[in-house]
């Protein structure tokens, strides 16, 4: 659908109605009534219009290959992901990153200006995924750079040899202090002003990640918000998927005199929240089960609650497999969530201790680091070619390109589907309340259950309808059906009915005998 719109606006702002005159016609006092222009063929080489027209660069479905990041073919190979874009001073700034430092060169700092031209303000053989507008000095602080409003570049100098994953504000000195968050480890504590950075502490120790037992650190996220800082690592290897070891990490600190507080033991990737309505924290991640969605309430709540959502593939459970999954507000007071393959729609407003609205609106494939506004358009970054050390031998030059859309184009993405558990072999005892799992926004839905001891047990299968998921005194949840086991019938599955939906579902062990392995899994398509 965009790609037509696309085409036929940049079709008619170069042509001008005329075939024959190729010529940028907005500023003609009369025009003559605009005659439909031609539809171009995408498959032929000179089918843009906009072609030899510098004002409009080629493009092909909102994809621009002028505006694309590479990195170089010689050795070493990596990565090229576009880790942070940001609209500011009129331009949009983006930051390409290589997987670890020094592995290639060709990555840089970026502006792309109205015209859809982009030029390399820096290079750097690094790799950032960090973006943040630091209010009190007006500059924007992403990668190793910050930008003030008219446009001038700062180094901080300290970071060009590291990855940078998040920059979040400083509890304290906010005016002239941020923090920076490495991907290994290291959280800095920047002068704003400086350009200096000083490292506060070694997360990988105080977090207690063991990263002697094979668990690599991999920080992804950090915000500040109700007093606290909020930082997430998403290691997830074998042995956090069989489940007998744990290496992610969601954790805050309350500042100097305080000690860190472990919230999670398995992979978190992102943590964001607004300063205004309700004050809320969002916080994803995932185990083997499926993708955690932690909601922090502020004000008088001050609390943190769990809800899970279905991953939409399993092409993002490892912890280098997720380009980084982002909450961001794409339209005024909307966030737009990326997770497991999923783009939802989340409103950052919480009301009443609980969040409300969540909604998937498409899967897909796309691995987007980090997404924006932009002149009108939805930008999606993207990771798209990287042979990792040539572990991929069909892949040559890293690169990576962007898409520019609406953000309503979304919805013709692929159908959400998903699947996920409450519980995968979890030893459990009567009475046993599970998260609640996302219903809404899906089409056929079932639950599998199964004791794997082959015992009676009696399960109850309930929905909350409006989204309060058990916060208001009389929108409680309420009972859809009554499941059991027995030792002949140790599975069991249930069919929601067609056209059934709710906000969330969760499942209630009633009557087990203590102690039994219990797996609910839910399958949406
Ligand atoms: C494409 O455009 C070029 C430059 O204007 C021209 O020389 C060439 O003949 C065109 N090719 C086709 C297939 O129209
Ligand atoms: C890549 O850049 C580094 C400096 O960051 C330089 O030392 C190295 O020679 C470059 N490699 C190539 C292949 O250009
Ligand atoms: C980046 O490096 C390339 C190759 O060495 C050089 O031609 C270019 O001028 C550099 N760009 C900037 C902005 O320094
Ligand atoms: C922080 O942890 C240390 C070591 O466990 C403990 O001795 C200290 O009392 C803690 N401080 C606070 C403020 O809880
Ligand atoms: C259920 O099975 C698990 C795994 O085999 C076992 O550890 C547990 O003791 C069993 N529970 C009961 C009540 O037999």
């Amino acid at each position: 659908m965009l790609k037509w719109g696309l085409w036929g606006v940049l079709a008619f702002l170069t042509y001008g109605g005329n075939a024959q005159n190729p010529k940028y016609v907005i500023s003609v006092p009369e025009p003559p009534l605009p005659t439909a222009p031609p539809i171009p063929t995408p498959a032929s080489p000179n089918s843009s219009h906009a072609m030899g027209n510098a004002e409009f660069p080629f493009n092909v479905g909102g994809i621009f290959p002028d505006l694309t990041v590479t990195a170089e073919s010689a050795p070493k190979r990596s990565e090229c992901g576009i880790g942070a874009l940001m609209a500011w001073a009129d331009n949009l700034y983006m930051v390409s990153y290589l997987s670890v430092p020094n592995a290639g060169n060709g990555t840089g700092l970026y502006q792309i200006n109205s015209k859809f031209q982009m030029k390399k303000l820096a290079n750097h053989s690094s790799t950032y995924a960090n973006r943040i507008l630091h209010k009190e000095s007006n500059q924007i602080i992403i990668g190793a750079w910050a930008i003030d409003s008219k446009g001038n570049v700062q180094t901080f100098t300290d970071l060009l040899h590291v990855r940078v994953t998040a920059t979040a504000e400083h509890l304290t000195e906010s005016a002239t202090k941020i923090y920076m968050l490495g991907m290994d480890g290291p959280l800095w504590e920047c002068d704003v002003y400086k350009y200096t950075c000083v490292q506060l502490f070694d997360l990988v120790k105080t977090l207690d990640i063991p990263a002697d037992q094979g668990e690599q650190p991999h920080f992804k996220a950090a915000h500040t918000m109700n007093g606290r800082l909020v930082v997430a690592s998403n290691t997830f290897e074998e042995a956090d998927f069989l489940g007998y070891q744990s290496g992610g990490r969601l954790a805050e600190w309350t500042g100097p005199g305080s000690n860190w507080t472990i919230l999670e033991r398995t992979a978190f990737v992102e943590v964001a929240g607004r300063r205004n309505f309700g004050q809320v924290i969002y916080a994803l991640g995932w185990d083997y089960r499926s993708a955690i969605l932690k909601v922090f309430q502020g004000g008088a709540f001050g609390k943190w609650q769990t809800y899970r959502l279905p991953k939409a593939s399993h092409a993002y459970d490892h912890l280098w497999q997720t380009e980084w999954p982002r909450i961001r507000e794409v339209e005024t007071e909307r966030y737009l969530m990326d997770m497991h393959g999923m783009f939802y729609e989340l409103s950052p407003l919480g009301w009443a201790g609980s969040t409300w609205g969540l909604r998937p609106i498409c899967q897909h494939l796309r691995m987007v680091p980090d997404y924006a506004s932009y002149r009108g358009f939805l930008v999606l970054g993207g990771n798209q070619v990287s042979s990792i050390f040539d572990n991929n031998v069909v892949t040559g030059q890293a690169q990576s390109g962007l898409w520019f859309g609406k953000t309503d184009d979304l919805w013709s993405f692929g159908k959400p589907q998903g699947w996920g558990a409450v519980w995968r072999r979890d030893t459990l005892n009567s009475d046993a309340v599970s998260d609640p799992f996302l219903m809404t926004g899906f089409d056929k839905k079932v639950l599998h259950v199964i004791n794997h001891n082959k015992t009676m047990a009696h399960f109850s299968v309930q929905v909350d309808v409006t989204g309060a998921a058990g916060q208001l005194a009389d929108e409680d949840w309420v009972e859809v059906t009554e499941l059991e086991t027995t030792s002949s019938k140790p599975y069991i599955w249930y069919v929601f009915p067609t056209g059934f939906s709710a906000q969330w579902v969760r499942v209630v062990l009633k009557n087990s005998l203590p102690g039994n392995m219990i797996t609910a899994y839910f399958n949406y398509s």
